[in-house]
């Protein structure tokens, strides 16, 4: 993987921040994006210290910068090798009460920014590469509460099928992976402690999933290693198989 140049959306904090680290320590050139917390991107690029690393302020549910954001990565480094659609925000409330302007901000966050990120990414995207997109537990098994997240979750899993079948002309590869619960500052605001404490009693392995168990899969699925592996969806769940 050494010298490969890889596109991780949302890199800064969490699931994203470990690939990031990963990936540079695997000698990877990394690009990142985030939305709004500058300090976390700050602490990012300190704590790396990395001329490898690269970071980008890039809203992926708005179309123009994502369009901005690949062509600084055009003219910077030429292509990229790997794309790592991570990046997600999480709005939860019942069907019945949810704001429809909620609703649509998650969906085109966790849904259209990845979408946009892939079609974008085409014409800057070397031929053999590959792209995971980080979908959810609750793209396979649906839970109240979190409708938009969990069909956007739903939605990437087939969105990378489709992906694979198109982008296979050129031997890019495309799979997803499908965490579970993962203790980051995205999942901690979105769960009450007492569901929290439920979904550990629920997991048969008794431990919740880390950041580092996405990342290692999430490199692996990057790496040669899986070059007859597309289409695919991992559900990475410690053997919570039904809810
Ligand atoms: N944590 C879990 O339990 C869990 C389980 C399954 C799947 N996932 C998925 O894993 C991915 C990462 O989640 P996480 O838990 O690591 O979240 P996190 O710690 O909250 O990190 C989210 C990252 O995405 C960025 N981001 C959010 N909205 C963005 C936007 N519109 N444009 C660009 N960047 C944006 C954030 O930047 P800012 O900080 O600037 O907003 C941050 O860097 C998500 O797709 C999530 O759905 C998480």
């Amino acid at each position: 993987m050494k010298n490969k140049i890889a596109l991780v959306t949302g890199g800064t904090s969490g699931i994203g921040k470990e690939i990031v680290k990963e990936l540079l320590d695997k000698e990877c050139i990394v690009i990142t994006c985030y939305h709004d917390n500058d300090d976390a991107a700050n602490e990012t690029k300190e704590e790396f210290n990395n001329d490898n690393l690269f970071i980008i302020k890039c809203d992926i549910s708005n179309e123009k910068e994502v369009i901005d954001m690949f062509n600084i990565i055009k003219d910077k480094y030429g292509h990229i090798d790997y794309l790592v659609n991570n990046a997600g925000m999480f709005i939860d409330d019942f069907i019945k009460d949810f704001n429809i302007d909620n609703f649509r901000k998650v969906i085109d966050t966790n849904l259209i920014g990845k979408v946009m990120c892939t079609k974008y990414a085409y014409p800057i995207m070397s031929d053999g590469g590959a792209i995971v997109n980080i979908s959810s537990h609750l793209g396979v098994v649906p839970c109240t509460e979190s409708p938009a997240y969990c069909a956007a979750a739903a939605g990437i899993i087939n969105f990378t099928k489709a992906t694979a079948l198109e982008y296979a002309e050129r031997k890019i590869r495309a799979n997803s992976i499908c965490p579970a619960f993962t203790p980051t500052p995205l999942s901690l605001k979105g769960w009450k402690q007492e569901e929290i404490d439920q979904k550990l009693k629920d997991t048969p392995l008794c431990r919740f999933a880390t950041p580092e168990d996405t990342a290692k899969l999430c490199l692996f699925l990057l790496s040669d290693d899986a070059s007859f592996i597309t289409g695919e969806n991992i559900w990475l769940n410690g053997g919570r198989l039904n809810n």
